[in-house]
């Protein structure tokens, strides 16, 4: 994607599957990405098959999965912490005559492999994001006994083998959804671990990207976020025997009855083409929001890091998406402390936020990742440095995030009802540029689009009362 995070790996997410039906249980806790998101569905449809429903009491599990993010140093030590955790869980299961399997999913599996057996012998089985096809075959061997680290992959396809989600699930996860459409990556930025742990990129072919979200749409999804670690590279044969781009992909699932947003995320600057820019323009369902991450603003950086464009390419592409949608959200992610990052390569990032004036934004200390070029360079940065550049860089994101957020007070728009809200008589939802709304319930059901007002704004949250 590149690589698209929920709070960028900082909380985890707890994915839950199927409604216990008895039989066994399976405990997923994800990091990381929506990708690893996506991931932890499939995976608990797959295990469904078997007879798996999930809880999201860890205790009650006979399966616990932690589906792991790779991109940062903490992340992958959360997760040796967390199983420090999980054995002691599996203790008391065991000494209560229970059973509980541990296994690790996502980048930390496929990056470490047999390495997380030997640091944590408690596991018995590691998977990476391209072999989850073979989790039940491999569940199996683990439960008769034999250590399994299912990390080799081949050609084969994953997205084909996983089964598709069941219906009352789909229903039960939400009004909306998201749905895969590509992964890995080629691009080799030279501080991503993604190409190594995820591999190639590979785009899904158009007709199982349909079956999916005619299937998420008759469940009752109104909005349907396409994913892929570089999304806006995918392209597949088109239904008129042509080659599509994901500009024409999106305006073919509009077309699903019940598909009443699109989303697409994460994108590269070097692949957004005419057609998706004009997506932007002429198709009501695509939402107002792209996430479009620059990373650096400095081109001696940008080099370093091998992202193959300039500063000024990446300002003259969201003139060009501006000029067709003004009133887009822009989102990106940033690095500080690249190693070699002078005060001026930073002052450079300064200046292209201050153009663009994000609604919102992602980011991070760099962080050495084992195996990338980065890590082996010269001229890494004190962490002093690196903080002192990241609160400064926030500072100024805040300031435009907030001014985006305020600048909605007063305006009218759709807001999609997607839950109940935490008081009582509230409901919420989102706005076109993806900021949370909450609506008085008497506004709508969950799943209804309804036009607002907004009255007034707490933090990043909208208060809308009904126009
Ligand atoms: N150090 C810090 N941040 C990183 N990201 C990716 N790799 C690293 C790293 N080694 C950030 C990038 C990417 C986001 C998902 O995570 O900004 O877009
Ligand atoms: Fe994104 Fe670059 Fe990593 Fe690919 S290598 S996922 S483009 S940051």
């Amino acid at each position: 994607m590149e690589h698209i995070e929920i709070d960028r790996a900082a909380e985890p997410v707890i994915g839950p599957g199927t409604q216990p039906q008895g039989g066994k249980k399976v405990f997923v806790k994800t990091y990381g990405c929506q990708m690893n998101v996506y991931d932890s569905q499939r995976m608990t449809d797959a295990l469904g098959v078997d007879g798996y429903s999930a809880t999201e009491r860890m205790e009650e599990a006979d399966l616990v999965l932690l589906n792991t993010c790779h991109i940062r140093e903490k992340a992958a030590e959360k997760v040796y912490s967390e199983l420090g955790r999980i054995r002691e869980v599996k203790r008391e299961r065991e000494k209560a005559g229970g059973e509980m399997m541990i296994g690790v999913a996502g980048c930390v599996a496929q990056a470490e492999g047999r390495e997380i057996l030997r640091r944590a012998p408690v596991v018995d089985l590691v998977i990476g994001p391209q072999t989850y096809h073979r989790l039940p075959d491999a569940l199996r061997k683990a439960r008769s006994g034999e250590k399994v680290v299912e990390t080799e992959y081949a050609v084969e396809d994953k997205f084909e083998h996983l089964p598709q989600p069941r219906r009352t699930e789909i229903a039960r996860r939400g009004v909306t959804a998201f749905l895969s459409v590509q992964e890995g990556c080629d691009k080799f930025c030279t501080f991503c671990v993604v190409p190594y742990t995820r591999g190639s990129e590979v785009s899904r072919p158009v007709s199982q990207i349909l079956a999916e979200a005619e299937k998420l749409a008759g469940a009752g999804v109104r909005e349907i976020t396409l994913l892929g670690q570089n999304v806006n590279a995918w392209h597949g044969e088109g239904l008129d025997g042509a080659e599509w781009g994901l500009g024409r992909l999106l305006f073919r699932l509009a077309e699903i009855s019940g598909v009443a947003r699109l989303r697409y995320t994460t994108s590269h600057p070097r692949d957004m083409d005419d057609e998706l820019i004009a997506a932007h323009r002429d198709l009501a369902e695509l939402m107002p929001y792209l996430h479009l991450p620059v990373q650096s603003g400095s081109d001696r950086i940008l080099k370093a890091m091998n992202r193959r464009h300039k500063a000024a390419d990446y300002l003259a592409l969201i003139e060009r998406i501006r000029a067709v949608q003004p009133d887009i959200a822009m989102s990106g992610d940033f690095i500080v402390g690249f190693p070699g990052e002078t005060d001026a390569d930073f002052e450079a990032t300064l200046d292209l936020v201050r153009q663009v004036r994000y609604a919102q934004a992602f980011s991070f200390k760099y962080s050495p990742r084992p195996g990338t070029p980065g890590a082996d360079m010269k001229g890494h940065l004190p962490e002093q440095v690196k903080d002192e550049r990241l609160q400064q860089l926030q500072a100024l994101l805040a300031e435009h995030q907030h001014d985006f957020t305020q600048s909605r007070v007063g305006m009218r728009f759709d807001v999609l009802i997607e839950k109940p809200g935490r008081r009582p008589g509230q409901r919420a939802g989102r706005s076109p540029w993806l900021q949370p709304v909450i609506v008085d319930e008497t506004a709508g059901e969950i799943g209804d689009i309804v036009p607002v007002r907004i009255a007034r704004v707490e933090g990043t949250t909208l208060f809308a009362e009904t126009a």
